[in-house]
């Protein structure tokens, strides 16, 4: 085991540090950015499905269901496709309303989610066209689906996922941008320039996991809370999302995520000088109405844990703390604001001497409902 960890403590913080490459193999073969050019075969060979379909029904649970969040996102904004994303366990049991003119999108890291799994299944029988985005080669979401296309990240040991997560968002990206092209609704110049920015992205993973060593510093100072409130808003909402899900699956501390500006219908009564408030603000998308919603923590003496973009001055002057990652185009951030969470969430749990590569009650692949 200690051989398979790679001189890492625990197989949680190696897949971490893994994404740079991780989302390099994903891209391969299907990222020709000089070219200004994605090939996916999956799509290519259901392009008339995909240009016909009505809307996009994704299917996920746990984290995979926050990868489809981040994607609906980038979806309708690029590809102006109309999506929904739903908890598998939600969808199979309400009678939802498929015909065949709706693609449904599963996402699973095992691809063995049983829920996620029946709801594919649901899909098919009413005719819908299904498409699957597993990591594991041959899974049976990946064989019951009607095309697909994989998230190369490796094997994932890890129960808390890290780089299935970041690989699943590139994989949708990717077909947004490919579907986005087909239907013209974005220009050649701004493809062009969108793949070109998406090739950085390795790099710029690379780069954000350089706040290491000053995340470890500032998980010390936190370790010890009770509650956690992770903001973020547009493509960072559902990051939000993922980084409380991160904190209380490994250190068993209670986090919610929250869209920024709905703090104020509820989780502002529960501000106080104790409660750590991590806000994903990086430039561009709603940062100055971030910056404000910032300022109400402030004025209630929460502690503020600011997700910033590089060089960034009005947050540091209000946050406690400032944590960088590199400027991207707004779509591409939550590929880079994910990592200071994970490493967040990694080193508040190791401090706390928590399993963090086998939390208590938490299976890697859930095969039953
Ligand atoms: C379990 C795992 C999570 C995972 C979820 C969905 O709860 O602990 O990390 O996100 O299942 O798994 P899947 O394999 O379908 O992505």
């Amino acid at each position: 085991e200690q051989i398979e960890k790679g001189g890492y403590e625990h197989f949680m913080l190696k897949e971490i540090y893994e994404q740079p490459n991780a989302i390099l193999d994903t891209f391969r073969g299907r990222l020709l950015a000089k070219e200004a050019i994605i090939k996916m075969a999956g799509i290519e060979d259901n392009m008339k499905k995909f240009l016909n379909a009505d809307r996009i029904i994704i299917v996920a649970c746990g984290t995979s269901w926050h990868a489809g969040l981040v994607s609906e996102y980038i979806f309708e904004d690029l590809a102006r496709i109309p999506v929904e994303v739903e908890y598998a366990s939600e969808f199979r049991y309400r009678n939802p309303i498929i015909t065949e003119k709706d693609i449904v999108i599963a996402i699973s890291q095992s691809g063995e989610t049983a829920d996620t799994l029946a709801a594919i299944k649901l899909a098919k029988s009413k005719g819908a066209f299904v498409f699957g985005v597993c990591n594991v080669v041959g899974s049976s979401i990946a064989r019951e689906s009607d095309a697909g296309a994989y998230t190369h990240a490796g094997p994932e040991i890890g129960v808390a996922s890290t780089k299935a997560f970041t690989t699943q968002i590139t994989v949708l990206t990717l077909m947004a941008l490919r579907l986005a092209r087909a239907k013209g609704t974005i220009s050649s110049s701004d493809f062009r320039h969108h793949l070109i920015e998406l090739e950085l992205i390795p790099d710029k993973v690379k780069k954000a996991l350089e706040s290491d060593a000053y995340v470890n510093s500032v998980a010390d100072i936190y370790k010890d809370a009770k509650n956690c409130l992770y903001l973020g808003r547009g493509f960072n909402f559902p990051v939000a999302l993922e980084g409380a899900l991160k904190l209380k699956e490994i250190s068993y501390i209670h986090a919610e995520g929250y869209p920024a500006a709905e703090m104020k219908h509820g989780p502002i009564a529960l501000i106080d000088e104790q409660m750590p408030v991590i806000v994903i603000a990086t430039k561009k998308g709603h940062y100055e109405k971030v910056v404000s919603n910032i300022q109400e923590i402030k004025s209630r003496k929460g502690k503020i844990i600011g997700i910033v973009t590089e060089g960034d001055e009005s947050v540091k002057n209000l946050a406690d703390h400032v944590i960088e990652v590199p400027e991207s185009s707004e779509f591409l951030t939550p590929l880079l604001t994910t990592i200071p969470l994970q490493l967040l969430s990694y080193h508040i749990a190791v401090k706390l001497g928590k399993n963090v590569d086998q939390p208590r009650n938490l299976a890697k692949s859930v095969t039953v409902e």
